[in-house]
């Protein structure tokens, strides 16, 4: 099959690479029929490097049809039209019981010390020395099919269903974290993919929703849907007292951070991904995971702008293990914090009404490009430099 194949920094190629095949009986395979490129894909694109292996395909994002099913997998049929989830849990221990899957107890990365499996995801949520073979591909095994999969009807297009992997049940998660009281207000910084989802479901909820970003088409995007957007460029030292003067001098009740580590304005961040990128991958690896690589300008941006007392949900995928937080004001301010990985079949319930016809989150216009995986490699070169209107690539094998 074709499939999209991790060769090094900025270097992702479509490769032929053999079929997979059913491994478990939980296993199911399916026929990719869509699969999302995410901001988190960037992050292996460059950062996360030392964490890849030549040869890892990528991709967490797929949805298709499924090809065959094993023994163990009850509930799915050949044919049936599914979406697949980032993560890989197996829905029935102690932490799937609390509906926290990327605590996944049973597929836990405990040789590496991280969370539950993702798909094409380095090998931290990997299997050993490998990652687990991702989306961006013709074909896909799915583990723990027996869970994750999401079914969904036939009819609409795959637009309507294949933000249900990543890009839903994360802005979902944000701003359910964010804890927006009734009638209040939200800042969400970062108007990628994951922003602009963040912005119109709290929009959508009745919030206040300021949005921010640099990047002009991504800033109109959100304002056209009628939600206030500030563009960081005319705001690079006055954000936080700009946001104070639209809400009575206090701040927004929560910060949603859509930014991440690579977020504008972290030059300690920059420096950081260029050593690691000369340094052979033992030593980048123990750079990436302890330096203080300074990765933090969004979160402190969110620190700044929360009231008193508020929220900030921090969606955006972070990695040093050094870096400074400053505690005396997270104390003081009396912030609360939360963030992770979205645990997706969580929220698939209340976001699956919302896709319906009448669209009210507008997901079936949410791709701005759709490309084969041929053009892929051309995708993510585009999506990263945001060039030319990329902001959520969709790839049909
Ligand atoms: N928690 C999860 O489960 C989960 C799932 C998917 C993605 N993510 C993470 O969410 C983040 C966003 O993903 P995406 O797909 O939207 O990526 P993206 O890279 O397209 O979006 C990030 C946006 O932030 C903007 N930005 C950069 N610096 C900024 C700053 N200082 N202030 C305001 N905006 C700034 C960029 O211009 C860009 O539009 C990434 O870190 C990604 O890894 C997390
Ligand atoms: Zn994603
Ligand atoms: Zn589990």
């Amino acid at each position: 099959m074709k499939a999209l194949v991790w060769h090094g920094k900025r270097d992702v190629r479509c490769d032929e690479v053999p079929d997979p095949a059913i491994q478990e009986p939980t296993d199911a395979i399916i026929r990719v029929t869509s699969s999302g490129i995410c901001g988190s894909d960037l992050h292996l694109y460059e950062v996360m490097g030392p964490f890849m292996n030549e040869g890892d395909i990528l991709g967490h994002e797929p949805m298709g049809i499924v090809e065959e099913v094993g023994d163990g997998v009850g509930n799915l049929a050949v044919g049936d039209r599914v979406v697949i989830p980032f993560q890989i849990a197996c829905g029935d221990c102690w932490m799937c019981d609390q509906s926290l899957f990327t605590q996944c107890e049973t597929t836990q990365v405990r040789d590496q010390g991280y969370g539950a499996q993702l798909f094409g995801y380095t090998k931290l949520y990997g299997d050993g020395e490998n990652s687990i073979p991702g989306g961006q591909a013709e074909f896909l095994r799915v583990p723990q099919a027996q869970f994750g999969p999401i079914k969904v009807p036939e009819g609409p297009p795959d637009d309507r269903f294949v933000f249900l992997s990543d890009v839903l049940p994360t802005a979902w998660q944000a701003v359910e974290y964010a804890d927006v009281p009734e009638g209040g207000s939200v800042t969400v910084l970062g108007l990628g993919p994951i922003g602009d989802m963040a912005a119109r479901v709290a929009h959508h909820n009745g919030s206040r929703v300021i949005g921010v970003d640099l990047v002009p088409e991504r800033l109109a995007r959100v304002a056209a849907r009628g939600i206030e957007v500030i563009d960081l460029n005319d705001h690079e030292d006055d954000l936080g007292d700009t946001i104070r003067e639209m809400t009575d001098g206090r701040g927004t009740d929560a910060v949603i951070d859509a930014v991440g580590m690579e977020a504008h304005g972290s030059a300690t961040a920059k420096f950081a991904q260029q050593a690691t990128g000369l340094l052979p991958d033992a030593a980048a690896e123990k750079l990436m995971k302890t330096a203080g690589v300074d990765s933090l300008s969004a979160v402190y941006l969110a620190i700044d702008i929360v009231r008193r007392g508020g929220t900030i949900s921090l969606s955006g995928v972070y990695g040093g293990m050094a870096d400074p937080m400053p505690m005396m004001t997270l104390f003081d301010k009396q912030i609360q914090l939360r963030m992770g990985q979205a645990n997706v079949r969580r929220w698939t319930p209340a976001i699956m009404p919302l896709l319906t016809d009448d669209d009210p989150l507008g997901v079936d216009e949410f791709a701005s490009h759709r490309v084969s995986l041929d053009e892929a490699p051309g995708a993510y070169e585009k999506f990263q430099k945001k060039e030319d209107g990329f902001v959520k690539v969709l790839v049909s094998p």
